[in-house]
């Protein structure tokens, strides 16, 4: 697949994407400012990569992507709380998010707490709606999906990204803090969408790595564009990592080795993903894609 039907695919699914996030906050709850907080942030945009990938792993394995839409969506609304907690003043004290006022700003610091707090609970409601999966794989979905976002994953990297402000950046460490705060997700995206697929053992496996090292590698890549890139271009404070002195890739091996680390891992996902049982091109295609990501 070339580079502008990658972006045609990516287009197009984002497109289902929203108008399922659409229809899932049409009725209005009380009170009324939980729910535009938390629309706020999940209809500002967004690349929607984490349930794109999911949808594109499951149609990898055979299936059609439609058919896991809410548990696909799911992920994303896990994605968009941990991005309005990640930019709370006690946490990156960031103003701008997908190109908007970040939800503190425009909610207050205790709205933005709970909107987070409502998106990631209500993921679990959303995936766990039966729509004809059986439920030995909803329930593995949703084992894999709690497993990448808390303490075995994006909480632990979150919580080890604020303590190593204040350390001399280290290999190990970043790696960690890569691995679990930002990798843990996008792996279980991936993969999620190769077991609700029922692929076998091997297939998920060879998913799970490919989601580990496009996961990794996007981090990486953030860490560059949060460096080289426009506040413009970004919809976030370009220079952020700095201001906050984390302790990111280019901190530890430089901007040139950051790119080149995310280059070999972008290999590693494509050698991993050409041995499943199945159709890997789109899935090539996308990882592809991320290296030459600018926002
Ligand atoms: C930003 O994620 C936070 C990271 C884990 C790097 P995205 O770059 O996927 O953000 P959106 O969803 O497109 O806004
Ligand atoms: C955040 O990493 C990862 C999350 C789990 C939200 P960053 O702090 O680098 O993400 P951005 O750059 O603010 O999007
Ligand atoms: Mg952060
Ligand atoms: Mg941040
Ligand atoms: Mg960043």
């Amino acid at each position: 697949m070339g580079m502008n039907s990658v972006k045609g695919y990516l287009q197009q699914k984002e497109n289902l994407v929203n108008s399922f996030l659409e229809s899932y906050l049409i009725k209005p709850f009380s009170p009324g400012v939980l729910h535009d907080a938390m629309k706020y942030s999940l209809l500002a945009g967004g690349k929607r990569i984490r349930p794109i990938l999911c949808l594109t792993a499951y149609e990898a394995c055979g299936g059609h992507g439609e058919d896991i839409l809410p548990q696909a969506c799911a992920i994303e609304l896990i994605h968009t709380y941990s991005l309005i907690h990640d930019d709370l003043p006690a946490m990156d004290n960031d103003d701008l998010r997908r190109g908007k006022p970040t939800s503190h700003i425009m909610f207050g610091e205790a709205m933005a707490i709970l909107a987070g707090d409502a998106l990631l609970t209500d993921a679990f409601r959303i995936f766990s709606q039966n729509n004809n999966i059986p439920t030995g794989r909803l329930l593995s979905g949703i084992h894999e999906l709690a497993s990448a976002a808390g303490v075995m994953g994006m909480v632990a990297g979150q919580a080890q990204d604020i303590i190593s402000e204040k350390l001399t950046p280290d290999k190990d460490t970043v790696n960690f803090i890569h691995s679990s705060k930002t990798a843990a997700l996008i792996r279980a995206s991936a993969k999620i969408g190769a077991i609700l697929s029922d692929a076998d053992t091997d297939t998920i496996t060879h998913i799970a790595v490919y989601g580990e090292k496009i996961g990794l590698a996007f981090q990486v890549i953030d860490d560059v564009l949060d460096i080289e890139s426009s506040t413009e271009e970004l919809g976030k404070p370009s220079g952020s990592d700095k201001k906050s002195h984390k302790m990111t890739y280019p901190s530890v091996y430089g901007t040139k080795e950051s790119k080149n680390i995310a280059g070999g891992l972008i290999e590693d996902a494509v050698r991993s993903i050409k041995k499943i049982n199945g159709n890997p091109d789109t899935l090539v295609s996308i990882a592809g894609y991320l290296l030459t990501r600018t926002s």
